[in-house]
């Protein structure tokens, strides 16, 4: 811990600790190394945990998505979570003999009803009937070759994406860093980076930042740091006045 981290850290955001600092008594969030074992004690005195399913204590309807996943083909970053008790269940068409892969960055906040279409959800399109004989018992068919069938490969989510409720991502789609996904949009093309869109078929509604902005924080990438330096970056990332937060992330490149 250094004592810019000390200074910067929120004030709305801990316990009542104490701790002695250069100069004296401080209260706030305290990190104490002691040789090789890191100690912090954040809010409520708990260090967040990416490994926990529940972080809302008494409350199961909101959960950490990655310590839930079983389908090796769905890939979830530390701290993202769903506004529901399941994940899984979100993703559909999504077989043992699939394909594609689902993967999702850290810290995004996927809402309640969103739903996440796989690529075996598409039906053969090349031929006169779209109707998967092959998939039903009794009918004379094959599988098709795989060239036949509609492929949009890996649907990939950035990080700090947020989206809205009873959105619908369809297969093969990128969703860049930082994103929104409007209520009930459904979002068939790739979303760029830091950029809202809306409706069905999902447009866009602006982008949230200016370009210096966008690659600034493109570029310093805060989910990547470790949980102590997030903490103490909360009061930036959460800042309203974007000209202070420009200053800082320039700072701190
Ligand atoms: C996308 C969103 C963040 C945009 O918020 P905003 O920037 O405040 O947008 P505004 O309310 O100013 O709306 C701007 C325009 O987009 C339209 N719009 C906003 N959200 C929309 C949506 N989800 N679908 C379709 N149109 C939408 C508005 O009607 C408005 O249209 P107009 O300019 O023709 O009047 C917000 O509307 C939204 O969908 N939030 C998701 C909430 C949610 O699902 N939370 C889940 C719990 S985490």
């Amino acid at each position: 811990m250094n004592s810019k981290m000390l200074r910067s850290a929120s004030p709305a955001g801990g316990g009542l600790f104490f701790c002695w600092w250069k100069r004296g008594w401080k209260c706030g969030r305290v990190e104490v190394r002691i040789g090789i074992v890191e100690v912090n004690f954040m809010k409520s005195g708990k260090r967040p945990d990416p490994n926990v399913i529940h972080p809302i204590e008494g409350y199961d309807k909101e959960i950490y998505v990655k310590p839930t996943i079983q389908n090796p083909n769905i890939l979830v970053g530390d701290f993202t979570y769903i506004a529901d008790s399941d994940f899984e269940s979100h993703v559909t068409h999504f077989y043992p003999w699939s394909r594609d892969k689902l993967i999702i960055g850290k810290f995004c906040q996927i809402a309640a009803g969103v739903e996440f279409v796989m690529n075996d959800a598409n039906h053969q399109m090349n031929a006169v009937s779209t109707f998967p004989f092959y998939t039903l018992e009794g009918w004379e068919m094959e599988q098709p070759a795989s060239s036949d069938m509609p492929f949009k490969g890996d649907t990939v989510i950035g990080n700090d994406v947020w989206i809205g409720q009873n959105a619908v991502v369809l297969p093969g789609v990128q969703i860049g860093d930082g994103a929104i996904i409007g209520a009930n949009s459904v979002v068939g093309c790739d979303v760029a980076p830091y950029t809202i869109v809306i409706g069905n078929p999902a447009n866009v509604l602006r982008k949230r930042f200016d370009d210096e902005l966008i690659d600034l924080l493109l570029r310093f990438r805060w989910w990547d740091k470790s949980v102590a330096e997030i903490d103490s970056l909360i009061p930036i990332l959460t800042c309203s006045d974007l000209e202070r937060v420009r200053e800082e992330l320039k700072a701190r490149l």
